[in-house]
């Protein structure tokens, strides 16, 4: 963890949010390398889940939206975390993770989210869980604690101007579900998705972007007709899809999987049935992504407090009813931060560290190198390659150090190939090629490195 931590850093994966005036808690900033990676994450998962099924269809919408929204979904009464604040220190706790935490240290896996605040309160005191900050045991009385974050719209006088920054993407698609019947008119089942970011007030600190104020959520509302269709059979399918997803497009190594479902008091106020996908990091298995059946929760909430129909139309059957709603839904920066957790390796044979990411998701495909950066023949030779191939690939120009280092260095960050021009370049007009995996080096004609790097990336 810490190793990983360090690289994230050192190399320009992820900063911590604002760290010139000392931070702000739960909050990180992408770097040149980590903002490559998220974006390779989100176009492949855009790909997969939307562009490549002819029923899928996206959305863009607003991270401010009418308070009433939030208030139709229940949000702005269910969407609570029960804290605990040590009157000793002042730290404020999720109480459902102090004693997970504390029963995982004692080697048991319990799950307390979602039980009642006077049985969470009862463990705690039977338990004695003492504060993990200043280990005293001197705590207030637990309550509630809402996760929507306040904000107010200039343009509206002051008791009127509350707004929420969205807790969660979902809204945008129920909300819009009329404008789309409208314009597209597209017929059962169908999918509408959205990637973007969502915000939630976490009050829980550390494991860098596991759980963060901001965090980025790629998700669909699948919705079918519940007389027609079996619930079961759709949540199967895409959980199918989602393992698909998960195992051979991310690559994660399968031992490292797997589900979990929701007990009833655990599962969200809007869900019939809720799994996650679980990831093993250095922490144990948590989260990384998660489905669920909303059934009609939410349009037929959205349709009682707005007045507007969001009722479809079957023509065959000639019946008018709301839709049930499959929801299978992917943390963007969970993605990331299980892949390089996945992908590190320490190669001690090598003495080197690879991240062993998959190709397409790596920040940069090919590295491009003169031997020696004070040979101008080698230079001009290895810019020109460098030009060439960036024209169709993210690719790094390295000339410090030696060649060795240059490797080690972007083993490091997971570039797959380099490519290097030395003297027998000049001679022959080939290249070396480097493979990060096998560190295996062959001779490519320059003329032929476009079809080399097609027919391993695409
Ligand atoms: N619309 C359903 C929904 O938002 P969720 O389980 O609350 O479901 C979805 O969140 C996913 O977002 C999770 O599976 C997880 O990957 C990610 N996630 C949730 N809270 C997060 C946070 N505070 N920081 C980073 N990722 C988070």
């Amino acid at each position: 963890m810490d190793k990983i931590i360090s690289l994230t850093k050192r190399r320009g994966f992820i900063f911590p949010g604002s760290e010139i005036y000392g931070g702000l808690a739960n909050t990180y900033d992408y770097g040149p390398l980590g903002v490559e990676i998220l974006r390779n994450i989100k176009n492949i998962w855009w790909d997969f889940f939307v562009n490549k099924r002819e029923n899928i269809f996206g959305l863009d919408t607003n991270i401010l939206m009418n308070p009433k929204v939030w208030e139709a979904s229940g949000h702005t009464s269910s969407f609570n975390d029960v804290v605990l604040d040590c009157k000793d220190c002042k730290t404020r706790n999720r109480v459902d993770h102090l004693i997970e935490d504390y029963f995982q240290n004692k080697g048991k896996e319990v799950k307390v989210e979602g039980l009642k605040i006077e049985d969470l309160e009862n463990i705690i005191n039977r338990e004695k869980i003492k504060c993990p900050n200043c280990q005293g045991f001197n705590w207030a009385k637990p309550k509630k604690f809402n996760l929507l974050f306040e904000t107010r719209v200039g343009i509206i006088s002051e008791e009127k101007s509350l707004v929420y920054l969205r807790g969660e993407i979902a809204q945008g698609m129920f909300v819009n579900f009329r404008n789309v019947l409208n314009s597209l008119s597209p017929k059962l089942p169908f999918g509408l998705a959205q990637s973007g970011p969502a915000f939630r007030n976490e009050i829980t600190l550390g494991k860098l972007t596991f759980r963060t104020l901001q965090f980025n959520l790629s998700e669909f509302e699948y919705f079918f007709d519940a007389e027609k269709m079996s619930w079961k059979d759709q949540f199967n399918y895409w959980k199918d899809e989602m393992w698909k997803w998960t195992r051979d497009v991310l690559g994660l190594k399968e031992e490292n999987l797997r589900w979990r479902v929701h007990s009833d008091e655990e599962r969200s106020f809007y869900s019939q049935r809720t799994e996650d996908i679980e990831y093993k990091y250095p922490w144990g298995f948590k989260e990384l992504y998660g489905i669920a059946y909303r059934t009609d929760y939410d349009l037929k909430n959205h349709m009682e407090k707005s007045g507007v129909d969001l009722r479809y139309y079957d023509s065959e059957s000639k019946r008018k009813f709301i839709p049930h709603v499959i929801e299978p839904t992917f943390g963007m920066d969970r993605s990331l931060l299980a892949i390089l957790f996945d992908c590190y390796f320490e190669d001690s044979e090598k003495k080197r560290v690879v991240l062993k990411i998959k190709p397409n998701l790596a920040p940069y495909k090919i590295a491009v190198f003169p031997l020696l950066a004070n040979k101008p023949d080698l230079v001009v030779e290895a810019r020109k390659i460098f030009e060439k191939l960036s024209l169709k690939y993210p690719c790094l120009w390295d000339d410090r150090g030696n060649i060795g280092k240059r490797y080690f260095s972007q083993d490091e960050i997971g570039t797959p190939w380099c490519v290097t021009v030395d003297f027998k370049t000049l001679e022959d007009g080939s290249v070396t090629v480097r493979d990060r995996d096998t560190t295996k080096q062959e001779r490519v004609l320059i003329d032929s490195l476009g079809r080399y790097f097609q027919e391993r990336l695409g």
